[in-house]
């Protein structure tokens, strides 16, 4: 069945379907660069909750799980201040190999900051997985070890991804109509 709410949708990118596999594919990705070792996820909430769940129940390795916060949209579709971290890792780092993840690589900020800041807690290894990379809206010099899709400059929803806090439960994604695309 579909979801009504796709009605918003100006187009699908990738469906359910799409998804799954594509993170089936990243999760056996990770599994080879660690070789069997234990990592610590670090999931930017609240965007990368939906995909951080489908990929850690696909990687056969040990897993730590902790969420980070980090803001800089508020209600807006551009960021409008640069992004803070609202809440820290409460799990130690120091000498752990961690696995950041996220829904989707824009700017850069978000990404930077964070694992600057996991840098100064002595990690064995960070290494940076996002499902998305909009690749023309890069402001920061960052680039992601693990990307799903590469995306052209449109706002998305769906899969985590959200406009004012909806949209994150389709289980697709796509871009918002622009006349949704206000409050
Ligand atoms: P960055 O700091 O500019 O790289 O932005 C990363 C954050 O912005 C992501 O974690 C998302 O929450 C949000 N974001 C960027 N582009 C989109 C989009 O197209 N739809 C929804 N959220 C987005
Ligand atoms: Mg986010």
């Amino acid at each position: 069945m579909e979801f009504d709410l796709q009605k918003d949708l100006k187009s699908v990118l990738f469906s359910a379907e799409t998804i799954q596999s594509r993170v089936k594919e990243l999760a056996r990705e990770i599994e080879e660069s660690c070789q069997g070792e234990e990592i610590t996820v670090i999931s930017i909430i609240n965007g990368a909750i939906i995909f951080t769940a489908d990929l850690i129940r696909r990687v056969r390795l040990p897993v730590r799980l902790d969420c980070i916060r980090a803001s800089s949209y508020g209600n807006e579709t551009r960021p409008v201040h640069a992004p803070k971290i609202i809440d820290s890792v409460r799990l130690d780092v120091e000498g752990r190999h961690v696995l950041l993840v996220d829904d989707i690589l824009d700017t850069g900020n978000t990404l930077r900051t964070v694992r600057n800041e996991l840098m100064e807690c002595s990690p064995a290894s960070v290494r940076t997985c996002v499902l998305l990379d909009k690749k023309a809206r890069r402001s920061v010099d960052f680039e992601a070890d693990l990307v799903g899709f590469e995306i052209p400059d449109e706002f998305v929803v769906g899969y985590g991804l959200d406009f004012a806090e909806r949209y994150r439960h389709l289980p697709c994604i796509g871009v918002l109509k622009e006349e949704l695309q206000e409050l």
